[in-house]
């Protein structure tokens, strides 16, 4: 897979219909699809099959939290599956982050666990107002080192805190960036963005990209200047 451009297209779809024809067309120029809740609670789990079609691991964000228990046992579920990835959110703790990494292993699939750490969408008042010390870049490192200590090795942090995470956890770490723009793209309600060339020249290892591709006039096109820059950035 890490011979793939390291991109992961973000399925933002409600129908598995559109979601297939778009990852069939785009699927020479990525490395990853990402199915999301949207896609998820519609269609089922029927649509991490569409990973064996189109020949791509599947990223099912499904950014699980719940008690240990429940984490766990929703894990084998998506090794069943299938998926090659599966996000939760490390703020469940160090007993659910360290359940749902020995259930992926001993399931037997290749399913790793990928920890999300503070959501992009809270802000150092809303970290306030959850009782979670601040600020973000703070509490995402923090976050990150527990998941990192508990066997997590699989990332999504914004392009804002990647480099701090590339420091705090070295190079074992694989760190996925969703709010990625090429230069001239429209940002949508993205709020603090980085170009892939410059996601990846901090630390990402892949980046995340929804609506530049699927909105593009040619999605496959868009798909290979973005990989194409990514070069730059490792360059
Ligand atoms: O269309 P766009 O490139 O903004 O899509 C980014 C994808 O990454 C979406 O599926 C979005 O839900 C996801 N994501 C994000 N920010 C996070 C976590 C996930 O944009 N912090």
């Amino acid at each position: 897979m890490e011979t793939r451009p390291p991109i992961a297209y973000a399925l933002d779809f409600k129908s598995l219909d559109e979601a297939r024809a778009s990852a069939l067309r785009v699927a020479p120029a990525i490395g990853m699809i990402k199915v999301g809740l949207e896609l998820f609670v519609h269609e089922g789990p029927k649509v991490v099959a569409l990973g064996r079609e189109v020949g791509l691991p599947v990223f099912l964000d499904l950014k699980l939290h719940d008690i240990p228990e429940t984490v766990e046992r929703a894990v084998a579920q998506a090794s069943g599956l299938g998926a090659r990835l599966v996000t939760v959110h490390a703020s469940g703790g160090r007993t659910m982050l360290k359940r749902a990494v020995a259930r992926a292993a001993s399931e037997g699939g290749d399913l790793a666990i990928c920890a999300v750490t503070v959501l992009t969408s809270l802000d150092d008042g809303d970290l306030r107002d959850i009782g979670m010390a601040g600020p973000a870049n703070d509490a995402a490192v923090r976050l990150a080192r527990m998941a990192f200590d508990e066997g997590v090795r699989w990332f999504v942090c914004s392009p804002a805190e990647v480099a701090s995470l590339r420091s705090a956890l070295g190079k074992d770490a694989v760190l996925v960036t969703p709010g990625v723009r090429p230069a001239n793209a429209a940002l949508g309600d993205q709020k603090r963005v980085a170009t892939p060339e410059q996601a990846v020249a901090d630390g990402a290892s892949w980046v995340v990209v929804g609506r530049p591709i699927r909105d593009a006039e040619d999605p496959l096109a868009a798909a290979r200047a973005i990989g194409e820059k990514i070069m730059v950035g490792r360059a």
